[in-house]
């Protein structure tokens, strides 16, 4: 058994920047991670690292723009510790020799961003979160910090205690790529959850094929909530062919959006009256869709975005990945012909609740950056806030994980902070076919920690064999192809009751499927097609729980758009979706937003750009 104070899951932006942390703080710190950690997404990142550096910005405004740009979905305790606390963590980048671009005075250069009142957005060329990557990755080398890459954690370890709050999480499961060893780890500190996106659930999506929601998986099916799953960003600009990531940097600098027709239709057509092209994505994204669907998209599927204006100098200064981006994946030359671009699955607001600390409601069990749902993004998260999100809160969470006392958080988390349960009709039951002893033995007698970390490795080595030893069934690609074809065409931007009930329906049928998978390597070394089979598990539990959020919700807010449904209804919901696995029985329930600030209540008001 592999022993250390602080484990981090994900090798990512937020689990590096925890395990800084908490070896900042003395902790024995260890990543466990599936990919080496500079081949993670956050690699992927473009844009930038929102924060109120300047004399004429404010924290204040940051979070202001972070509440209106969540539709008021956002928590304030978390929004207002985020905003506070992002430029500190720049300046902490700086620090470290992170490669900002610069004005000529050698200030960090800001660009404007989708739904910000203020320039904030700081960023290295196009490839920021590169950047980002590599220099804390550096922090991470220089401490010692010990890093298991390409081993993939596969359960939490967590004791089988009733009531999820009384559960304690002493390490967890992990797969040793390379080798094919199943090992346990012991945390004697805690447990970070860092594992980044759920975009594999989609087929259309800029996130990596690694993004397939483990982490919230994992923590669903141990007894944590997760929270708003709903709340998924389509970001508008995204290459047709591919899913690959037009920075919204391009509209920043000035980049405009044409339709067919070669309107400039976010204005002409009174998408966004003020802002244009960088009202907030989701207005972005359903004006883009609007136009196709009207006849004024080219090929019946895109738009055009324009940067040629800007000039090659200025482009090849702050946006030359862009080019290269556009050239390799669509044969495009930004320098001389727009860009074609159609909304692409980018991001997921929801999560696994934790609160400001980082904690869940499970004891030792932490979750940061896109994984977690603390919740600051709420129903539509700002382009430049996931960096600096997972930069705060990464932090915070090593931190507390290594003992700092951060103070009594104010957002609630688990089962007790119910406000109220809901019964939504599905039209078939959702949750586990195999629920049984997949995370939690059920008798009560699972505690020391040694015996719970055993159990779940035995439990591991079981199903491993189990799949290994089939000789024959399903393929989990084409049970994962059918879960990302419902998904995009069902839970997509535009979302309709009959729509959402077939995709749950597939969804029950692919569960049915997944019974019956079988790996066809049977090898123990580099078997990449037993990793994708088990994260396919977890692909099909976040798809559902999405899907269930989006039925249930029922209006009209920031990313979720319902037919049916179409306004925000203030009065009825302002709370957040909450979902409990509940040992395979999924229940819905809500509690209620934080609006109230330190020094203010965020009113709920109309939300235009
Ligand atoms: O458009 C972008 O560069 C993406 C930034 C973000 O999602 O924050």
């Amino acid at each position: 058994m592999y022993e250390h104070d602080v484990l981090v899951i994900g090798g990512g932006g937020a689990g590096l920047r925890a395990a800084i942390a908490a070896h900042e703080e003395g902790a024995d710190v260890a990543i466990v991670t599936k990919l080496h950690p500079v081949r993670s997404h956050t690699g992927a990142a473009e844009g930038g690292i929102n924060a109120a550096l300047r004399d004429a910005d404010s924290w204040e405004d940051h979070a202001y723009d972070t509440m209106k740009g969540s539709d008021f979905l956002g928590d304030a305790p978390a929004i207002e510790t985020f905003a506070k606390n992002a430029p500190d963590e720049v300046i902490n980048l700086e620090h470290w020799g992170m490669p900002f671009s610069r004005e000529e005075d050698g200030r960090v250069s800001q660009r404007p961003f989708g739904g910000l009142s203020f320039p904030r957005t700081t960023y290295a060329g196009a490839e920021t979160g590169h950047h980002m990557l590599h220099t804390m990755y550096e922090q991470v080398v220089k401490r010692g910090i010990e890093v298991y890459d390409e081993w993939y954690v596969s359960r939490l370890a967590v004791t089988d205690h009733d009531d999820p709050e009384d559960r304690v999480c002493h390490g967890c499961v992990a797969y040793d790529i390379k080798s094919g060893e199943i090992g346990g780890f012991r945390a004697t500190g805690g447990v970070i959850l860092a594992t980044g996106g759920l975009g594999q659930a989609f087929d259309h999506t800029t996130n990596a094929v690694a993004n397939t929601g483990d982490g919230p998986a994992m923590a669903y099916r141990a007894g944590v909530p997760v929270e708003d799953m709903e709340m998924i960003q389509f970001h508008p600009t995204t290459l047709p062919s591919t899913g690959v990531l037009i920075s919204e940097g391009v509209r920043g600098e000035g980049g405009i959006l044409y339709n067919d027709e070669g309107e400039r239709f976010m204005f002409e057509d009174g998408y966004a009256n003020n802002e244009g092209e960088l009202a907030s994505r989701d207005v972005v994204s359903r004006a883009e869709l609007t136009e196709v669907n009207e006849g004024n998209g080219i090929e019946d599927e895109y738009v055009h975005l324009d940067m040629r204006h800007l000039g090659e100098e200025r482009i090849l200064d702050r946006l030359e990945n862009i080019l290269h981006l556009a050239e390799d994946f669509e044969g495009v030359d930004g320098l001389e012909e727009p860009m074609p671009v159609k909304p692409g699955q980018h991001y997921a607001m929801g999560g696994i609740e934790v609160d400001e600390n980082g904690e869940t409601c499970i004891n030792g069990l932490y979750a940061a950056g896109e994984c977690a749902c603390v919740s600051m993004h709420g129903a539509n998260r700002l382009g430049g806030n996931a960096l600096p999100e997972l930069l705060v809160f990464g932090a915070r969470a090593g931190y507390h994980a290594g003992g700092r006392d951060l103070g009594e958080a104010r957002i609630d988390t688990g089962p007790s902070a119910m406000s109220e349960e809901e019964d939504v009709q599905t039209p078939v039951s959702p949750g586990a076919i195999d629920a049984g002893d997949e995370d939690i033995a059920a008798d009560g007698a699972l505690v020391e920690p040694s015996e719970v970390i055993d159990h779940h490795v035995t439990a591991e080595e079981r199903r491993v064999d189990e799949l290994l030893e089939k000789e024959d069934g399903v393929n989990h690609a084409e049970v994962r192809a059918d879960v990302q074809e419902t998904m995009t065409q069902n839970v997509n931007v535009f979302r309709e009751e009959d729509n959402l009930k077939e995709a749950l329906e597939d969804l029950r049928v692919a569960r049915e499927r997944y019974q019956d998978v079988f790996v066809r390597d049977p090898s123990r070394t580099f078997n990449t097609d037993l990793i994708h089979t088990i994260e396919t598990r977890n692909i099909i539990d976040v798809a559902e729980a999405i899907t269930l959020g989006a039925l249930a919700r029922e209006e009209f807010r920031g990313a979720h758009w319902r037919k049916e449904h179409q306004e925000r209804k203030d009065d009825e919901w302002i709370k957040h979706t909450m979902l409990a696995w509940n040992d395979g029985n999924p229940t819905i329930y809500y509690k209620p937003v934080e609006l109230e600030g330190e020094d203010k209540t965020y009113e709920p008001k109309e939300r235009s750009y």
